[in-house]
């Protein structure tokens, strides 16, 4: 049975998706702590609830400190919640090395390194739920943006291989994979198509959500039910679509 206040750690917790799973948890009294690089935004997000609690902190420079923070403030970690990251877009032929590598290590290298930092804990007390924010990118190539879409195949595998790893241990390792979400990232990205291209924002968004299934951005609030359900679940190694079908492939 899942204990009913849960002590959790949800990374890029500032604004957009991990701003509404950070919010759900600490709505059901789980005790949370929120990081990312800008603390005004974590400040917004926690919204001076008593069970929330900040770090301000950049996941690739401080994966392995933020965990060993937030174990010591909540006493103990049961949920880790791997969201930050960013997709930069860029033709393949033009994608600079630092591009490439500052994609691998926000996307693929700080998921590494915090379920490295947190596993041995959760395993000791056979009890633990790591749910990474992965993409559909992670599942199928995309153009102009090959160096996100490879960092999330490979933490799919990354989820897929821990998974396998520990199995029966009360430790599960999830993912979730959305198609374009309405958040910050996406308006960013929207915005960048608009002043490149003089089309409208409208436009966009509809070339963007074409070939989803519903033909609309979704909301943070489904992303975060997706997050919310695995970690009252048991599923172990899987990578959840959104929307439609779960897939355990
Ligand atoms: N939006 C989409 O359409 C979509 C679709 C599929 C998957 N995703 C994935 O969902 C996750 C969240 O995306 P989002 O759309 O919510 O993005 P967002 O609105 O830009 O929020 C990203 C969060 O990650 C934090 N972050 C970024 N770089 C960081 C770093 N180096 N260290 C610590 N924190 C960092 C940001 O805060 P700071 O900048 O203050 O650090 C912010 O709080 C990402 O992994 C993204 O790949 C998004």
């Amino acid at each position: 049975m899942i204990a009913t206040s849960l002590r959790c750690l949800v990374t890029g917790a500032g604004r957009g998706i991990g701003r509404g799973i950070a919010h759900d948890l600490i709505s059901a009294g789980h005790q949370v702590v929120l990081t990312a690089r800008t603390e005004s935004e974590l400040l917004e997000s926690a919204a001076g609830a008593e069970n929330a609690y900040v770090i301000t902190a950049d996941v690739t420079t401080n994966a392995t400190e933020i965990v060993r923070k937030a174990t010591e403030l909540l006493g103990g970690l049961d949920v880790l919640v791997l969201n930050a990251g960013e997709g930069i877009s860029s033709k393949f032929e033009k994608t600079s090395d630092e591009l490439w590598n500052s994609q691998i290590a926000l996307n693929l290298t700080a998921p590494f390194q915090m379920m490295r930092a947190a596993l041995p804990a959760m395993k000791a007390q056979e009890f633990g739920r790591i749910v990474v924010v992965a993409s559909s990118a992670g599942k199928i190539g995309a153009p102009y943006i090959a160096a996100y879409t490879a960092a999330k195949h490979g933490v799919l595998g990354l989820v897929r291989s821990v998974a396998a790893e520990n199995p029966d241990c009360g430790v599960t390792v999830n993912a979730v994979c959305p198609g374009y979400v309405d958040t910050p990232m996406t308006q960013r990205s929207v915005a960048n198509v608009v002043a490149r291209t003089g089309a409208s924002e409208e436009s966009v968004i509809a070339a963007l959500v074409a070939h989803e299934p519903n033909r609309r951005l979704l909301t943070v609030q489904e992303v975060s039910n997706a997050v919310l359900r695995l970690i009252n679940g048991n599923s172990n190694g899987t990578a959840v679509d959104l929307p439609e079908r779960e897939s355990n492939a």
